[in-house]
């Protein structure tokens, strides 16, 4: 089949690539001419395992294009699909400006009947939106052309968003139109064999299905980092606590980490929306609230233990910090928590000794050049000088230091492991003082 995608983001690409990687004719349009024409080189502009070699593959045998001429695009596309970004507002709802944008502009330049499909995480309601401003547009030019909407959810992870798009839990299609539903159905065969995934609902099901899993799951981190903060207090081990009740499978052992808080593009934005709609529709949503104000406490989680360690005296200070993106096999660094604990300490008057595997060009991006962050090409380099380490990403790298090559380096020999990937014995054990997140050690 004949696919468009707009947006060449996270989620565009990676749509796009994986169809592609099935046999559809792909077409994914930006308005970024940089990044079209890298694209078009094969530089994937983001890190994302095993997703290069697939748009160099699909791009080389002719299946997957890029381009910024929006009317070739459209003109391609037996299915348009939407999946540009929906950043939050000043008052935390998604921005629709972008998604709006590329409805217009498909209702200026379609000539033949299509399937407009919205993969952007957009507040309820937003299908009717797009079908108004679609309408608008083709009205005003006096034609007449047929077109549905398609409310189709994209659930893929930072990190293994090749795999999740390739082997999905489920495809979520919300469509007042059964023949749209048929034509998604054909599209999404070759990603749907062995056993049905495929959910069909109403549109306005379908967006609520897509704020309701994220707040779901940033949920239960934020009811784990609470359980931590008990733990902590009344002398527990969180992780034992987590393995105690993971093992129940109506609890489940998947997203009960507590650590050193959520980040992302999607969960801390996505609670916020919710929220958002919610009060919009009149009622106030007090359990999303709370989640978005545990999470952002436990940004401040590192720091807190650091400054009690340190009885307050973090001037003058370096600090190793290994980790910097949200989280592992991505260099993504959107509201991350190393960027809060970066903050912190440098307030303080401390110096940040920073490593991360994938990140650093990010970082670079990010801070620039400043003279209390000395970025470093590997993790042993950052401990050069420092007082105390922090672990705030759990990239595989960081799981099995030399605890003695440790102690040797840090000056004050402290370990603050915000992600709990340590056995808080064995770093003790090489005479390290060791503080974890929830782990009733740092009573
Ligand atoms: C999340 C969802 O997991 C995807 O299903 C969804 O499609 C995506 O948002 C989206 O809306 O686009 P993502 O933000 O890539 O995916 O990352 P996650 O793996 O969900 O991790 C989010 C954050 O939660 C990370 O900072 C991670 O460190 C943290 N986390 C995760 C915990 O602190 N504890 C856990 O147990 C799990």
């Amino acid at each position: 089949m004949r696919v468009t995608v707009f947006g060449t983001g996270y989620v565009g690409l990676v749509t796009g690539t994986c169809l592609a990687e099935v046999g559809h004719q792909v077409t994914c349009v930006d308005i970024d001419q940089a990044k079209v024409d890298g694209l078009n080189r094969g530089v994937v502009p983001i890190f994302e395992p095993g997703l290069e070699d697939m748009v160099l593959a699909n791009h080389g045998a002719g299946r997957l294009a890029f381009t910024t001429d929006a009317a070739q695009a459209i003109a391609h596309g037996d299915v348009l699909f939407i999946a540009v970004g929906t950043p939050p507002d000043e008052d935390g709802s998604a921005d629709l400006q972008y998604v709006l944008a590329v409805a217009r502009t498909i209702g200026r330049h379609l000539s033949r009947p299509a399937i407009v499909v919205n993969k952007s995480t957009v507040p309820v309601g937003t299908a009717d939106k797009v079908r108004a401003a679609i309408a608008a547009e083709l009205s005003a030019r006096g034609a007449e052309i047929a077109f549905e909407v398609v409310s189709n959810p994209e659930f893929l992870k930072e990190g293994a968003a090749v795999n999740d798009c390739m082997r999905p839990d489920r495809i979520v299609l919300g469509s007042r139109s059964a023949q749209a539903v048929e034509t998604m159905k054909r599209l999404y065969a070759p990603f749907n064999r062995n056993h049905d995934r495929i959910v069909v609902m109403d549109e306005r099901s379908a967006e609520l299905t897509k704020y309701a899993a994220n707040a779901m799951l940033a949920t239960k981190i934020s009811f784990m980092n609470e359980m931590a903060n008990i733990a902590e207090r009344v002398g527990a081990d969180i992780e034992m606590v987590r393995h105690g009740i993971g093992s129940d499978p109506r609890i489940g052992y998947h997203f009960i980490y507590p650590g050193a808080g959520y980040g992302g593009s999607c969960f801390p934005k996505d609670v916020q929306a919710l929220g958002r709609i919610a009060r919009q529709a009149g009622y106030e949503a007090k359990l999303l609230g709370a989640v978005e104000a545990v999470n952002t406490a436990q940004k401040d989680k590192l720091f807190a233990l650091a400054e009690r360690h340190f009885a307050g005296d973090l001037r003058g200070r370096t600090f190793a910090v290994w980790g910097l993106a949200f989280k592992p096999n991505t260099d993504d660094m959107r509201e991350a928590s190393s960027r809060r604990l970066l903050e912190l300490l440098w307030n303080a008057g401390a110096t940040v000794r920073a490593h991360d595997p994938e990140a650093m060009h990010e970082a670079t991006r990010i801070f620039g050049t400043r003279p209390d962050l000395v970025l470093c090409d590997t993790p042993a380099q950052a401990l050069e000088g420092a007082d105390a380490l922090f672990v705030v990403t759990e990239w595989k790298a960081f799981w099995s230091p030399d605890f003695a090559a440790l102690k040797a380096a840090l000056k004050a020999g402290v370990v603050f492991d915000g992600r709990n990937v340590y056995d808080p014995a064995q770093v003790e054990a090489a005479g390290l003082a060791y503080y974890g997140i929830g782990r009733g050690r740092s009573l």
